[in-house]
């Protein structure tokens, strides 16, 4: 099958295009050259935010089918520039949505817990979206084109995601590991409630509702388990033999541009019931990741 993924250079992106590769005929998408390792996989470069660059590039490959990963997913950059935000998160989910169209190709958006204020998380597929801020407002607005214009389509939320291969961009986790092994102390939000994704399974999840399911709309597909920030950074701290030096803050001590959920999350039980690959518990996702980091290594 002819299957494309936007934000490839990106942590889920990549890691779709790493587990697709091989197995189907791969175009990966991405702003500027390819990051990724080499495999046998096509790269094209398109733009989100042009209105055309990615469209095209869809239709000349004549996609079967999307994952749309690619996102402007600066939460602070976005509120400082929501005009660049729309044209990203809104404009280039269209064009991703208007080409499937064209081409009858199945599309999964993915999506945030953000698009919930996090007044009353962990949230359901059912509960109604509240966001809060620019990036939030450009991703709910993102998942509306995706469901409107392309047919059958579903979006996948997924919470804080990270990874741990050489090469990821560093994330809260990654800086845990790193700032712990340095003695350093790591400060963490202790009222943000999260579902953090291992972007290797939000990704394997992600593929199999594209490439094996015709479940349309909304599908939370993140980690499932909900924690606050702290909790989880003493447990990727124990898993790694650091020392938990890992101190609470509340969010409102840190000034940040954009606003953020703290009661949030998401509920993945249908996941859970659809997919095989569905999401997995934190301590599972922390040992990969942990798995992951040892790669650095070698
Ligand atoms: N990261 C999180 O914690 C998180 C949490 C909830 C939901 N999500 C959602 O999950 C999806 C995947 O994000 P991710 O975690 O993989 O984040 P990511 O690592 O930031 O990946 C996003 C990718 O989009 C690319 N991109 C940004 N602007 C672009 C443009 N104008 N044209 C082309 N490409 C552009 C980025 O390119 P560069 O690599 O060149 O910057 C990056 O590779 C997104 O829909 C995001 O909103 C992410």
């Amino acid at each position: 099958m002819r299957v494309a993924v936007t934000g490839a250079n990106g942590l889920l992106g990549g890691e779709a295009v790493a587990q697709l590769a091989g197995k189907h005929e791969v175009l990966a998408l991405g702003r500027g050259p390819c990051r990724l390792p080499a495999g046998p996989f096509r790269w094209a470069e398109a733009d989100l935010g042009d209105g055309r660059s990615l469209e095209r590039a869809l239709l000349d490959f004549r996609a079967e089918a999307v994952l749309h990963a690619g996102a402007h997913t600066d939460v602070d950059g976005c509120e400082r520039d929501p005009e660049g935000a729309w044209r990203v998160n809104v404009g280039g989910t269209e064009q991703a949505a208007r080409a499937c169209r064209a081409l009858r190709a199945r599309l999964v958006a993915v999506s945030t817990d953000y698009v919930f204020d996090g007044r009353a998380g962990p949230y359901a597929e059912e509960d109604l979206p509240c966001p809060r801020g620019a990036y939030a407002r450009t991703k709910l607005c993102g998942e509306e084109a995706a469901l409107l214009i392309a047919p059958g389509a579903a979006v996948a939320r997924v919470s804080v995601v990270y990874s741990g291969r050489p090469g990821a961009k560093a994330t809260f986790a990654t800086q845990i590991v790193e700032k712990l092994s340095r003695g350093e102390q790591v400060k963490a939000f202790d009222d943000q409630w999260v579902s953090p994704t291992l972007a290797a399974s939000g990704a394997a999840t992600c593929l199999e509702l594209l490439l094996e399911s015709d479940h349309a709309g909304v599908l939370h597909a993140s980690g499932a388990t909900v924690l606050d920030r702290v909790d989880f950074a003493r447990r990727v701290a124990r898993r790694f033999g650091l020392p938990e030096e890992i101190v609470g803050v509340p969010t409102a001590s840190v000034k940040l541009p954009a606003p953020r959920p703290l009661r949030g999350g998401l509920r993945v039980d249908r996941a859970c019931r659809l997919l095989r690959a569905a999401p997995i518990g934190v301590d599972e996702a922390i040992d990969r990741f942990h798995a992951e980091w040892q790669l650095r290594r070698a």
